[in-house]
């Protein structure tokens, strides 16, 4: 730039001026005050240390026109810099951010170890919060959204099948505490059809698979406020993505320090985000709160654990969930019984390409099968198999009952009536003796209270397929619920 010929004034004048600037390139490294901001003002990154811990430095991404400071990315949240060690943060002709600290030691860097032949590569901050390295052609060799921090922001193109545990979400520790915690999410492990939020290694919340609709609906409160949640497939797995429409109010989705998973907002009357959906909810959401074949019923005023039809409960409180009232007899007088609006119960053994009724028989023909669930991801953008039949080989785990139009069919494995499998005399003759015997009722009633209004009569049916009565809608219910 020729920068040796401008008196020193001049000098600093650039230096401020490439600070806005939102790259970094081989000549200009990041240093401690300095700061990138993205073209249109929207992100920023640089150097920070937090409230109560002032001897300790990172290099995080964070919102430039919010007035509360919130990082959705940090480059060495396990690894800080003593305060006292000022790095920087250079962009190398290998195409690397390389974070060093004062003496020269390496705290963070990218391993792309990419020679554009010259160093004409760049590190650049996007508005979408994205910070890219790019090669002349456009292309991107490495990208922040590929290794998130706590944070979703819109468009990350969040990858569900990955077995990388670098690449889930992972909370901070406390609130000025950015080291990873024990609390992360993402893909399950045996599946790419679900979310899983774990503490440590245990499940703590899961969202149900990925079902018909009722994972690509939009949530919208009013006319200036849509988010969009959608799974693409491309061919590498499914991958959750979550999109607002341009000019909205900042967005983003966290999983805090407690093991919430917080969808929010930014509020700019308040100057304040704000949750409007946070996972799990403080009912029998948490994961399998009411056991083996218990499941969280939340059309209940105060949603509360029941046992799934034809179990009991296996102890005087849900810890140890529910069994069989009564031994399936393989083969003999099953049937399906069909629960509307459930949560799919964990642990499912996925059958690709099959009919409905082919998912049917995968269930029916196996002894240990207890359940089946079959959806058309016909709203997947995918050009793969789109049916998806899930069963369940033993236990049925996390189970809920929804409250709402969320959630989808669950066939449960239930033996018929118990007359049905007594022998057939049984069949004809209990039927008969039951006949003479309201029969005989009725006339010793009519004797007994002649002239008295008749009584009604009480039904022994099932409730269990009564049509959902209890429905209300709950609009603000996000989809991942
Ligand atoms: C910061 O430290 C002060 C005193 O050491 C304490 O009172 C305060 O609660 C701390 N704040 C946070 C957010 O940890
Ligand atoms: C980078 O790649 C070159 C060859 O392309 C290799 O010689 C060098 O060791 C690599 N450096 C690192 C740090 O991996
Ligand atoms: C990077 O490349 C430029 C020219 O291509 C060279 O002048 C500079 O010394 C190189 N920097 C490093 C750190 O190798
Ligand atoms: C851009 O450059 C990279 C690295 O040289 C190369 O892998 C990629 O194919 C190029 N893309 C296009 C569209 O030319
Ligand atoms: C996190 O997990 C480790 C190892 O399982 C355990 O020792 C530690 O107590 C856990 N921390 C918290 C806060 O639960
Ligand atoms: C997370 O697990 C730890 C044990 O590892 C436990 O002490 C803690 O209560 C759990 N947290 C939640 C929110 O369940
Ligand atoms: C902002 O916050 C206020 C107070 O909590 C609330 O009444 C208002 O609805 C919020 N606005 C938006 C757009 O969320
Ligand atoms: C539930 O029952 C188990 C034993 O069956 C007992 O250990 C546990 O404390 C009980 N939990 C509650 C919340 O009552
Ligand atoms: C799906 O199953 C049908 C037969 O039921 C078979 O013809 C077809 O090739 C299968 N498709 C895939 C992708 O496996
Ligand atoms: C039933 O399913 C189990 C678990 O997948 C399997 O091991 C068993 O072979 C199946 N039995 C039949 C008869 O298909
Ligand atoms: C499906 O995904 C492809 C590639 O990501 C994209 O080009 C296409 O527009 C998407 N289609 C729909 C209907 O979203």
């Amino acid at each position: 730039m020729g920068m040796a010929y401008f008196p020193v004034f001049i000098f600093l004048f650039m230096v401020c001026l490439c600070q806005s600037d939102d790259r970094l390139t081989p000549a200009k490294p990041l240093l401690p005050g300095d700061v990138l901001i993205s073209e249109g003002g929207v992100f920023a990154i640089g150097f920070f240390s937090l409230k109560n811990s002032t001897s300790s430095s990172y290099v995080g991404i964070w919102y430039n026109n919010i007035p509360e400071r919130t990082y959705v990315w940090i480059a060495n949240r396990d690894n800080p810099i003593t305060a006292n060690m000022p790095g920087k943060l250079v962009f190398t002709n290998s195409s690397d951010l390389v974070l060093l600290d004062s003496t020269g030691h390496t705290i963070w860097t990218t391993t792309n170890n990419f020679t554009a032949g010259g160093g004409e590569t760049a590190a650049v901050l996007l508005d979408s919060g994205n910070l890219v390295i790019q090669s002349l052609n456009g292309t991107d060799i490495w990208e922040s959204f590929h290794y998130p921090t706590d944070t979703i922001v819109p468009n990350v193109r969040f990858s569900l099948s990955s077995v990388d545990v670098t690449k889930r979400l992972v909370a901070w520790k406390g609130p000025n505490d950015p080291s990873s915690s024990n609390f992360s999410m993402g893909g399950d492990t045996s599946s790419d059809l679900q979310i899983v939020i774990w503490n440590g290694t245990r499940p703590y919340w899961r969202r149900a698979a990925w079902g018909g609709e009722a994972v690509f609906g939009k949530f919208q409160r009013n006319s200036n406020f849509v988010i969009s949640q959608t799974i693409v497939d491309t061919g590498d797995g499914y991958h959750f993505t979550v999109t607002v429409p341009v000019g909205s109010p900042s967005v983003r989705l966290t999983l805090d320090y407690t093991g919430m998973l917080n969808f929010q907002r930014w509020n700019s009357s308040t100057s304040s985000w704000t949750v409007f959906e946070k996972f799990p909810s403080p009912t029998c959401d948490r994961y399998a709160f009411c056991g083996p074949f218990g499941y969280c019923d939340s059309t209940e005023y105060v949603p509360t654990c029941k046992c799934l039809d034809g179990y009991e409960p296996n102890g005087l409180n849900f810890s140890q969930g529910c069994q069989r009232k009564e031994e399936l007899k393989c083969g003999n007088g099953e049937s399906f019984l069909t629960l509307p609006t459930m949560k799919t119960p964990d642990k499912f053994l996925y059958i690709k390409n099959r009919t409905f009724d082919q998912c049917t028989a995968e269930c029916s023909h196996n002894c240990s099968c207890t359940a089946y669930a079959y959806a058309n991801l016909k709203n997947v953008n995918t050009t793969l198999d789109q049916t998806r039949c899930l069963v369940w080989m033993g236990e049925l785990v996390d189970v809920e009952k929804f409250d709402s139009t969320f959630g989808e069919n669950l066939y449960l494995r239930v033996t018929r009536s118990p007359v049905s499998k007594k022998s057939t005399v049984l069949k004809i003759i209990v039927p008969v003796m039951a006949t003479f015997l309201l029969l005989f009722t009725c006339i010793w009633l009519v004797c007994k209270s002649r002239g008295e209004t008749s009584k009604q009569e009480s039904s022994e049916e099932s409730t269990v397929l009564e049509p959902f009565q209890r429905t209300w809608e709950r609009k603000s219910r996000i989809s991942i619920g």
